[in-house]
């Protein structure tokens, strides 16, 4: 079975789930972190090596204060309890986005979870928190400059190799399959540059309602890709 080494989420949907069900948008978010954990153990089981998933991106921040405010607080108590199980099962968890803009206890937790897991290997659970990718390509670019400025590389030492270097996904591989659920196609301001030669997969299914079917949808429809990177396949002719 040809699998996806890494799959990229963009969990969407809460909200409307919540509004089919009459209840507010915090419950939403509720029933999408107990979806999370399903579908991480159900990838791990799968063999899949990573998964990122967009938590919270830099534009959300412009949600009103009590929805920031309770996805912060799921954070917190998501990085406390459930992420406690992913490090007892050897789990590497890391974080990508914006830190400094979170509260410091949530930086502390997060800095120490990633300390104390960066050596495990085999299944590794990336979050995005306060990402947003065209930050991290401004980051990396600025990085950059100022070596640049500063006499440690030239301008002709840029290539994608030394850019990709300066992104905070340096360490992982590129996604082979992005999903998307909700029925929404676009990518959202994720992983722009990882996602180059990614394939997009988009469902209707709602956050909350994605399962181990649906998962399972999303890998056979990424096992009838042929991915070519810009070249040709083997055996056609020219
Ligand atoms: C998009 O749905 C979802 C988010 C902005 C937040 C994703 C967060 C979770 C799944 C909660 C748990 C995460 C962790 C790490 C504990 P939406 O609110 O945009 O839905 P809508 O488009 O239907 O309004």
């Amino acid at each position: 079975m040809n699998l996806p080494k890494h799959i990229a989420i963009i969990m969407d949907g809460n909200g409307r789930w919540a509004k089919k069900r009459g209840l507010p948008r915090t419950a939403g978010h509720k029933a999408g972190a107990e979806t999370l954990k399903k579908v991480l153990t159900y990838a791990q089981k799968k063999g899949i090596e990573v998964v990122t998933l967009f938590a919270f991106s830099s534009e959300n921040w412009k949600r009103p204060k009590e929805e920031v405010q309770t996805l912060m607080d799921l954070f917190r108590a998501y990085l406390k309890e459930d992420v406690k199980e992913l490090v007892k099962k050897g789990i590497r968890v890391s974080f990508i986005g914006a830190r400094e803009k979170l509260a410091p206890d949530l930086r502390e937790q997060m800095n120490r979870l990633e300390s104390q897991t960066a050596d495990f290997q085999g299944f590794h659970v990336v979050l995005a928190i306060s990402y947003g990718a065209r930050d991290d390509i401004i980051n990396a670019a600025r990085q950059l400059a100022v070596k640049a400025a500063s006499g440690q590389m030239t301008p002709d030492d840029i290539d994608e190799t030394t850019f990709a270097a300066h992104l905070s996904t340096t360490r992982m591989p590129a996604p082979d399959l992005v999903i998307r659920t909700s029925g929404e196609e676009r990518i959202s301001n994720f992983l722009l540059w990882e996602m180059a030669y990614a394939e997009l997969y988009f469902t209707p299914v709602l956050w909350p309602d994605f399962n181990e079917t649906a998962f399972d949808e999303a890998l056979e429809s990424y096992q009838k890709r042929q991915r070519r990177y810009g070249g040709l396949e083997n055996k056609q002719k020219v």
